[in-house]
């Protein structure tokens, strides 16, 4: 199943749905504005002008007679009510949206990195915390609450099908929660400019059924298995020496904070935060050069032979 496309026209859970009929709403009334503005303009043009020498010719329009004046009495008593109108939705929208139906059973802990997406599931039993990246799953048809937090620039969460904006900037913990109550692919993306990669910061918000989430929760808290192969076994050796200062592994010694978690990197579909496809062409040309795909990342390019690289790929690929 393809990420459904960034649009906020229509909505896939009770935390984007009255922001969707709002968005549709005061769409109505400013298309209605326009239109109402427009026609009323090209009257005023194709009316004709006062003769040169009639009574009042000489009078800006809002002088003559008292006419010009009426309408913007008639503007205004039908513009105030329908602002006044649409303000008073906004908010009820607003505490309509501000907080689940129902208490979140569920708390992601969403940090916004220069330009990836670091995902922890808290757990009261510490044995069930784990982390992934740029791509996370949710059960569907329950709230699940997001903390967000950024430790560089602000960043802004949002999944268009799911929920509205929330920013998340250095300091300050801010709160949201989405539902998906349709099982699919959410596709996400930051939403406020954080720098040279701001547009390929994406993500994809997964809403699995009960026990297809379980399945994937069970499979990221599982340690990874050993190497299958020999090409594996020494890219791992590789990955330790040169990669594990930025990247964790879990159950190795790799315990990098710097880059995102790789302990089930080939359950990822995407690379770079949604820029590549995970597969091992893209994950080479990505570990080659990582500046000459996503210019400005943090991930330096790390010296590798080609066949050294083969065996990281290989050892990544294993990580399911
Ligand atoms: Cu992060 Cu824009």
């Amino acid at each position: 199943m393809t990420p459904t496309p960034l649009s906020y026209l229509s909505s896939a859970g009770p935390a984007a749905a009255p922001l969707t009929r709002l968005a549709w709403g005061l769409g109505g009334v400013s298309v209605a504005v326009t239109v109402i503005v427009a026609l009323l303009l090209a009257w005023g043009l194709w009316r004709r002008r006062p003769a040169p020498g009639a009574p009042d010719s000489d009078l800006e329009a809002t002088g003559r007679r008292g006419e010009g004046l009426a309408w913007i009495y008639i503007g205004l008593s039908v513009s105030i009510p329908v602002l006044a109108a649409c303000t008073v939705w906004t908010l009820f929208v607003l505490g309509e949206v501000m907080h689940p139906a129902q208490e979140a059973r569920l708390t992601v802990q969403v940090t916004a990195h220069q330009w990836w997406w670091e995902v922890r599931y808290l757990d009261p039993v510490a044995g069930r915390v784990f982390t992934t990246a740029n791509e996370f799953h949710i059960p569907t048809g329950e709230p699940v609450r997001v903390i967000l937090s950024s430790p560089d620039v602000i960043h802004s969460f949002w999944v268009p099908k799911l929920a509205g904006k929330m920013d998340l900037i250095p300091g300050v913990t801010n709160v949201t929660w989405i539902q998906a109550d349709v099982p699919g692919r959410y596709r996400g993306q930051c939403a406020e400019f954080c720098g040279l990669q701001h547009a390929r910061m994406a993500f994809v918000v997964t809403a699995d059924s009960a026990a297809a989430f379980e399945t994937w929760r069970a499979r990221q808290l599982a340690l990874p298995s050993t190497p299958p192969t020999p090409a594996a076994m020494q890219g791992s050796a590789l990955f330790q020496a040169r990669c594990a200062s930025c990247h964790t592994v879990s159950g190795t010694p790799a315990g990098g904070i710097v880059g995102p978690e790789l302990s089930h990197l080939a359950s990822r579909k995407t690379l770079a935060a949604g820029v590549l496809p995970n597969d091992p062409p893209h994950l080479s040309a990505w570990i080659a050069d990582p500046q000459a795909i996503k210019p400005g990342a943090l991930m330096p390019k790390v010296p590798m032979t080609a066949a050294e690289r083969a065996q990281v790929v290989a050892y990544l690929q294993s990580l399911t």
